[in-house]
C-alpha cells in the first residue's frame, strides 16, 4: 500500500488534535480519567464521560463546559453491561460511533494477598480490570467498524508489564488488557482500528494518592523514579491525546509503560550519595 498519510494535523492544528472528535473516556470523571476527559476537552473532542461516581461525572463537565469544552455525563457502573448497553445506545443516539474510546477503569484495591484469596476476589479482580473492557469495546466495535474506524486506548498498568509482588491476579488482569489491546489492533486494523494501550506508575489520582502520609518524602522520588518525580494525571493524559489522535496513525498494538522509567529502570535505583545509579545492596 502507498497511500499517503492525509490524515496526519498540519502543525498549525497541533493545539486542536481532537477537534470534532467523539470520545468516550470511562472512569472519566477523576483521576487519570479525568486528565484524559480535560485534555481531549481542551483539543476539541466531545467527550463522552461514564463515570461511576455521580458528583465526579458532573464536576469534570462542568469543568469542562465552562472552559468552553464540550462533555456530557453518562453515571454507570461499566461492570454491568445493562449499564454499558445504556451507555451505547445514549452515545449512539447522537452520534454514528465514538472516533475515540478510552477505557480506563481499574483499581488494585482491595489487596489480598493470593494465599488468603478466594473466587470472589478473583472475581472482582477480573470485574474491574478487565472484563468493563471487554463489554464496552464490544458495545461500540461495529459502529467503530462502520463509520471507518477508531482509535482505542486502554489505560491498564505497568503492573501487567512486569512481576507485581502484591497480587497476581491484578497483574494478570492488566497483563490481559495489555494483550486484549495488541489483539485488537491487529484483529481490526484493516478495519480501520487502531488499539494501544497505556501503563502507568506512579500518578498521584485519588486511588494512588502519593500526597498523603508522604509529605516528609520528596528528596526521596529522585531514587524512586528514573525521571527524579511524582507523575500527575496530565502524564498519562498527553499519551493518550498522542495516541487517540492522528499524530499516532501509524501506531497500533503498542503498550507504552507511562512510568516515570520504573518499569525500564527496574533493579537500578539512584544513590544521592553516590551520585549515579547502583544495583548492588547498599545504603542510597
Ligand atoms: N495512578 C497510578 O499510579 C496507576 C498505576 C497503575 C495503573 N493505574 C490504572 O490507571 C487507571 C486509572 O487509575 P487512577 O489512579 O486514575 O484511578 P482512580 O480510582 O483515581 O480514578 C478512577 C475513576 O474511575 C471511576 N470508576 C471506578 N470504578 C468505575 C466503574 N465500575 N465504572 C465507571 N467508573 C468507575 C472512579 O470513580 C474514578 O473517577 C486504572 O485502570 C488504574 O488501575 C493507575
Amino acid at each position: 500500500m502507498t497511500q499517503s498519510p492525509d490524515n496526519v494535523p498540519e502543525i498549525a492544528d497541533w493545539n486542536r488534535l481532537l477537534d470534532g472528535k467523539v470520545a468516550v473516556v470511562t472512569g472519566g470523571g477523576d483521576g487519570i480519567g479525568g486528565g484524559i476527559s480535560r485534555l481531549f476537552a481542551a483539543h476539541g473532542a466531545i467527550v463522552e464521560v461514564a463515570e461511576i461516581d455521580p458528583e465526579r461525572a458532573e464536576k469534570v463537565v462542568d469543568d469542562i463546559t465552562e472552559a468552553g469544552g464540550a462533555a456530557r455525563a453518562h453515571v454507570v457502573d461499566v461492570r454491568k453491561l445493562d449499564d454499558v448497553q445504556r451507555l451505547a445506545a445514549t452515545v449512539l443516539a447522537d452520534h454514528p460511533a465514538p472516533d475515540v474510546l478510552v477505557n480506563n477503569v481499574g483499581d488494585y484495591r482491595p489487596i489480598v494477598r493470593f494465599h488468603d484469596s478466594n473466587p470472589e476476589s478473583w472475581n472482582e479482580m477480573y470485574e474491574i480490570n478487565f472484563l468493563h473492557a471487554v463489554q464496552v469495546t464490544h458495545a461500540f466495535l461495529n459502529p467503530m467498524i462502520d463509520n471507518g474506524g477508531a482509535s482505542i486506548v486502554n489505560v491498564h498498568s505497568v503492573e501487567g508489564m512486569r512481576g507485581y509482588p502484591g497480587e497476581p491476579i491484578y497483574g494478570a488482569m492488566k497483563a490481559a488488557m495489555a494483550h486484549f489491546t495488541t489483539c485488537l489492533a491487529v484483529g481490526y486494523g484493516r478495519n480501520g482500528i487502531r488499539a494501544n494501550g497505556i501503563g502507568p506508575d506512579t500518578t498521584q489520582s485519588p486511588q494512588v494518592d502519593y500526597l498523603t502520609g508522604y509529605e516528609d518524602a520528596d528528596h526521596l522520588w529522585e531514587s524512586w523514579a528514573p525521571v527524579g518525580r511524582l507523575g500527575w494525571p496530565e502524564d498519562p493524559a498527553r499519551v493518550a491525546l498522542f495516541l487517540a489522535s492522528d499524530m499516532s496513525s501509524y501506531v497500533s498494538g503498542h503498550n507504552i509503560p507511562v512510568d516515570g522509567g520504573t518499569k525500564a529502570g527496574g533493579g537500578w535505583f539512584f544513590s544521592p550519595t553516590a551520585g549515579r545509579f547502583v544495583n548492588r545492596p547498599r545504603d542510597l
